[in-house]
């Protein structure tokens, strides 16, 4: 009886149909550069800051924060919640969202 129910449950459990979902469309972009010398920290953003959260978290920041407001908030990110970004591209990336947020 119980194996019976053991290999019923394994065989519902292998049979049950695959779940299908959408992934819901990625809400903001970050703001192209304002010039070429902030290309580098644009695509380091790109690159580095949408893996764990969306571009809103930085696009809804109040504007005009500043420098140390973006090495603060990219510092915190990477050692805090242990973002594996290099040290030249977070000063990059602050570069970029100081001047572009
Ligand atoms: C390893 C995961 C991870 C990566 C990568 C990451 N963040 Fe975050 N970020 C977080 C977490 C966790 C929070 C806090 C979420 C919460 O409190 O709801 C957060 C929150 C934020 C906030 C909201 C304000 C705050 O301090 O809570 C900003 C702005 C932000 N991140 C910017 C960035 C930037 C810029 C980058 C790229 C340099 C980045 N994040 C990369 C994990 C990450």
């Amino acid at each position: 009886m119980l194996p019976a129910l053991i290999a019923a449950g394994l065989t519902g459990a292998v049979l049950a149909a695959p779940v299908r979902y959408d992934v819901p469309e990625p809400t903001a972009q970050f703001r192209a550069p304002k010039d070429t010398a902030h290309q580098a920290g644009f695509e380091a953003a790109q690159g580095n800051c949408q893996t764990c959260h969306s571009v809103d978290y930085i696009a809804t920041q109040p504007p005009g924060k500043g420098k140390a407001f973006w090495e603060a908030e990219v510092s915190k990110m990477i050692k805090i919640y242990h973002a594996p970004i290099d040290e030249a591209d977070g000063r990059a990336i602050a570069t970029y969202l100081s001047d572009t947020y």
